[in-house]
């Protein structure tokens, strides 16, 4: 691996942030003729062994996507299941996330989801505030598109309200996103075969690694996510520049 402009090379160089794409929860349960409902509670495991074997792999932010705003297309009884595995999720694993040092942030709009997610988000995020030991970004009613729109509104709001001048920057409006403070984004892992960012993270993608492993969600766990961080030590990141031949480097 070349050298990263603001790390090392090699190993040391991470990822220290991967997005994960949780996709097949439906084909998975399909395949054992389930419910799609099934899936998804599967999945759920899948999750929680996954934010398990992370810090091992030298990761320091995982972000999930547990809800895009395009889910809301699904019919309103699998709607309605996703809504009750979050609440599921936080409320039976709440304690030993904060235990174990993870900081959770829910990255998405708060607007129209039921109101007891929201005050379930409002406690997970509480609870776990001040943990530093590693940070897990849960995207839920999340859209890469409505996140950078959200962002620009948020700046255009406080000029006509003279509490900021000039005009949109690079800098200006990654501030306003919803992964503002988390580390770069190093990597995205899609499961299930599909091969596309389905409005995840688009700003945060621009030199993110894509890596599509060819396995279904509920499958995933610290081997599968021990492989993408393999093969991601074996990319290349030029970041728009060239690579340098240590031959030449040394010379
Ligand atoms: C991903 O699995 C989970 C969510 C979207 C919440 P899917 O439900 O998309 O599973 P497939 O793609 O239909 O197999
Ligand atoms: C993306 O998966 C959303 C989540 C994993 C939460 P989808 O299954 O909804 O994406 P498409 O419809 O295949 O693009
Ligand atoms: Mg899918």
């Amino acid at each position: 691996m070349t050298a990263h402009p603001a790390g090392l090379p090699g190993p040391d160089a991470g990822p220290r942030h991967v997005a994960l794409i949780m996709d097949g929860n439906g084909r998975w349960a399909q395949a054992r003729g389930l419910p799609r409902t099934m899936g998804h509670r599967e999945g759920v495991q899948a999750l929680k062994r996954t934010v398990q074997a992370a810090p091992e792999l030298g990761i320091e932010c995982l972000t999930v996507f547990g809800f895009s705003t395009e889910n809301w297309r699904r019919p309103a009884e699998e709607v309605s299941d996703l809504m009750g595995l979050v609440r599921a999720y936080v409320t039976s694993d709440l304690n030993r996330l904060a235990r174990e040092g993870v900081r959770v942030r829910i990255l998405g709009r708060r607007t129209g989801l039921p109101s007891d997610i929201d005050a379930i988000v409002e406690r997970a995020e509480r609870t776990t505030a001040h943990n530093d030991r590693f940070l897990l970004q849960v995207a839920f009613n999340y859209g890469g598109r409505a996140d950078i729109v959200d962002a620009a509104q948020a700046h255009m709001d406080r000029v006509l309200a003279g509490e900021a001048t000039g005009p949109i920057t690079e800098d200006v409006l990654e501030a306003g996103l919803s992964t503002a403070g988390s580390p770069p984004l190093d990597l995205i892992v899609r499961t299930s075969g599909e091969q596309r960012l389905s409005n995840f993270l688009l700003w945060e993608a621009a030199y993110a690694e894509l890596i599509y492993q060819d396995i279904l969600w509920p499958d995933y766990g610290a081997e599968a996510l021990a492989d993408a961080v393999r093969q991601y030590r074996a990319r290349d990141r030029r970041f728009g520049a060239v690579a340098v031949a240590p031959a030449l480097a040394a010379g």
